[in-house]
């Protein structure tokens, strides 16, 4: 892996200064866009998979689903969905063992759809997502979206993976703010196997990674 990945620059000095007022609006209002009909059928189609006897593991924006191959083998005893609306990398996926399945949708709806159906995940995986890091973009990192709570409905011990601290921090207060306070920061070791294709390029141009862990 080539090491020439560029760190995160944000015009943001520290956590967004309008990150508690849309993270409150967010948990007393209902994410209102309608549920697009492929996502029911995605919905239907996992649902179908997994029957609900395993205890269910997402792997949310699984690119090429490295992670989805990497956990179902660490989580042996669930079925571990990797979810991503991009074909293009789902395409370059490797071949999955039997406690995998990956599924093309959005997240927006997916969630929901399980979120009404009062599904409980084992462990959710958020893995380097889209960082968003101008000021003016804060409404499309996950935390600042409309559908955070439906996220933080779905419980599980959630796993963040980024290579912008400031990220974890608002994602961390967002869950405070939603009342899930049990949660740690940690600046991720060198890790020998990595979990995603980002990872590995991050890694390999010498940049730190930050993990947060959050009891949902
Ligand atoms: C920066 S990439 C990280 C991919 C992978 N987790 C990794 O670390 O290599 C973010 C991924 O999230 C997916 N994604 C972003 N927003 C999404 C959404 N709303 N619904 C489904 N997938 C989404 C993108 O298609 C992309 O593959």
């Amino acid at each position: 892996m080539q090491g020439n990945s560029s760190p995160v620059i944000s015009n943001q000095a520290g956590l967004h200064e309008q990150l508690e007022a849309m993270v409150r609006k967010h948990l007393q209002t209902q994410f209102q866009r309608p549920i697009a009909e492929h996502a029911k059928q995605a919905w239907q189609q996992l649902k179908t998979e997994w029957g609900g006897a395993r205890p269910l593991v997402l792997d949310s924006g699984c690119g090429t689903a490295q992670s989805t191959l990497l956990l179902a083998e660490k989580h042996a005893d669930c079925l571990v969905v990797g979810v991503d609306r991009s074909i293009a990398r789902l395409e370059k996926r490797k071949q999955l063992p039997s406690n995998a399945f990956l599924l093309r949708t959005n997240l927006e709806d997916l969630w929901r759809l399980m979120a009404a159906d009062q599904v409980q995940l084992a462990y959710h995986y958020l893995l380097y997502p889209n960082p968003y890091p101008k000021a003016a973009q804060l409404r499309y990192r996950w935390h600042g979206s409309p559908v955070f709570p439906v996220l933080t409905q779905l419980g599980g011990e959630l796993t963040l993976r980024s290579n912008w601290d400031v990220y974890l921090q608002e994602f961390q207060q967002a869950c405070e703010l939603a009342g899930k306070t049990d949660s740690s920061l940690i600046e991720l070791p060198y890790q020998p196997q990595p979990l995603t294709a980002f990872e590995d390029k991050y890694q390999a141009s010498q940049q730190a990674l930050w993990q947060l862990s959050v009891s949902l």
